[in-house]
């Protein structure tokens, strides 16, 4: 198949790499790509947000399939503009990306189709949403409602803290038009994990479980980040849960958009909430009386979720793909690997703060040596000497493989070690949650 990737993450390089591990082979391009998608695709210098060029792109090339990575493209209608020119692209159509462009639409998804999900109201209006504060209890948690660059969220602790918020978002304009409307959300309680659900349209099957690492530093301390680390599976989603979140969350919202004329195609990235006795003795159960909750959705692979989850996936990926994409997905397109993985983001000191760029980067040449770990890049590029350069702020995204999750974080480090640039850093308890339950 010739597959064009959109994006330039590890996100991307990890569709771009498991693609290249499909036993067809695949003439795969990637735009614009990165320093690692190199090794797996040829990279197309058309950036995720040109809408125009990419389609222009598609129309002229002819793939048999484009693959959108970021939300921004998705969002803003690259999948409609490859509709138009006859090209079929995995990703959902602008008016169903909105589940992660608007959280307000993505709770009034919910709320029509029963999916469990913690309170929540949308104000305008300053006044009116601290009033509403007294409800909610502390923590409270306040919501742009649109895209942020994940920066839209605070969990105030305080009520001081949940007003200054509301007054950023509605008085202060911090988010522009994406915070003119804001969410006040009931805290939930418990364990997060994340489920990325293909989708045809119709039918779904479920991706094996992962969990994320969102703060910068260990032990969940510091700013939240796009993401510093993941494993999967993940332990808190047991067995028994699966079948509840495809019937109790994925299928109903799938049901709920088409019966109002989105066909849904892409991912479902359901940010899930567990609390059950052994995620948090302590914790009450959210109002909604469901063990299992909806944080928010995502309508895209997560990163660095995706750099965990692809490599368990066996079977054609490009099959998949096309299938979800093109209304025909089965069950068996789908097949999961026993093995775990864990994948560490290293990092630009001072991310997600500002940082600096152009660092050069050294022991990457031995990550092609091992079958077991796997180096994807996502902020780097090629220098004029060839060398690779640093180019943003998470950097590169290590995956360790193993027979079990000890050996999938140890190898992962072990990898992580061998490289360097200035003013790295890296989490050093990823899976810790996991290892905490023994
Ligand atoms: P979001 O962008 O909606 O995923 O929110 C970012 C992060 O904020 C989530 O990954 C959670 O850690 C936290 N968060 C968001 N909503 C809630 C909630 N209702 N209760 C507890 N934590 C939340
Ligand atoms: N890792 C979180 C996200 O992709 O949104």
């Amino acid at each position: 198949m010739k597959i064009l990737v959109v994006g330039s993450g590890g996100r991307e390089h990890a569709i771009a790499w498991r693609l290249a591990q499909d036993a067809e082979e695949h003439e795969i391009y990637c735009a614009p790509g990165n320093a690692g998608t190199l090794d797996v695709a040829t990279n197309v210098a058309i950036k995720a947000d040109d809408l125009e060029g990419l389609a222009a792109w598609a129309e002229a090339e002819k793939p048999d399939l484009v693959v959108v990575g970021p939300e921004a493209p998705l969002v803003a209608g690259l999948v409609d503009a490859l509709a138009k020119v006859g090209v079929p692209a995995f990703g959902p159509v602008a008016a169903g990306a909105r589940l992660e462009g608007s959280k307000r639409f993505a709770k009034e998804i919910m709320d029509a189709a029963g999916v469990p999900t913690g309170k929540a109201e949308v104000f305008t209006d300053a006044a009116k949403a601290k009033a509403a504060l007294p409800d909610y209890g502390l923590p409270v948690v306040i919501k742009a409602d649109g895209l942020a660059a994940g920066k839209g969220v605070i969990v105030a602790e305080t009520t001081a803290d949940a007003e200054a918020a509301i007054d950023d978002m509605l008085v202060g304009n911090k988010f522009g038009a994406a915070g003119a409307e804001v969410l006040i959300e009931e805290f939930l309680h418990g364990e997060e994990c994340s489920i990325l659900a293909m989708v045809d349209g119709e039918n779904a099957v479920l991706l094996p479980s992962s969990q994320d690492h969102k703060r910068v530093f260990d032990g969940d301390k510091g700013p939240n980040t796009g993401g510093m680390g993941a494993y999967s599976p993940a332990p808190v989603v047991t067995s028994d849960k699966l079948p509840l979140i495809k019937e109790k969350i994925i299928l109903p919202v799938v049901r709920e958009l088409k019966k109002r004329g989105i066909v849904y195609r892409g991912i479902l990235y359901a940010g899930l909430m567990v609390n059950d006795e052994n995620a948090n003795p302590h914790g009450p159960l959210a109002k909604s009386g469901s063990t299992v909750n909806v944080v928010e959705f995502n309508a895209r692979f997560g990163d660095p979720e995706t750099e965990a989850v692809l490599p368990r996936l066996g079977g054609s990926f490009a099959t998949a793909l096309l299938h979800a994409a093109t209304g025909c997905l089965k069950n068996e397109d789908i097949v999961v690997k026993p093995e775990t993985a864990a994948t560490v983001i290293v990092a630009s000191g001072g991310y997600p703060g500002s940082y600096e760029k152009g660092m050069s980067i050294s022991g990457l040449e031995s990550s092609v040596a091992s079958p077991s770990t796997i180096v994807f890049h996502c902020g780097t590029a090629v220098a004029e000497d060839g060398g690779v350069w640093t180019s943003g702020g998470r950097v590169l995204s290590v995956t360790g493989i193993g027979a079990n999750l000890r050996e999938a974080v140890d190898r992962a480090y072990g990898q992580v070690e061998k490289i360097s640039f200035e003013k790295m850093f890296y989490r050093k308890d990823i899976a810790h949650r996991a290892f905490e339950r023994g």
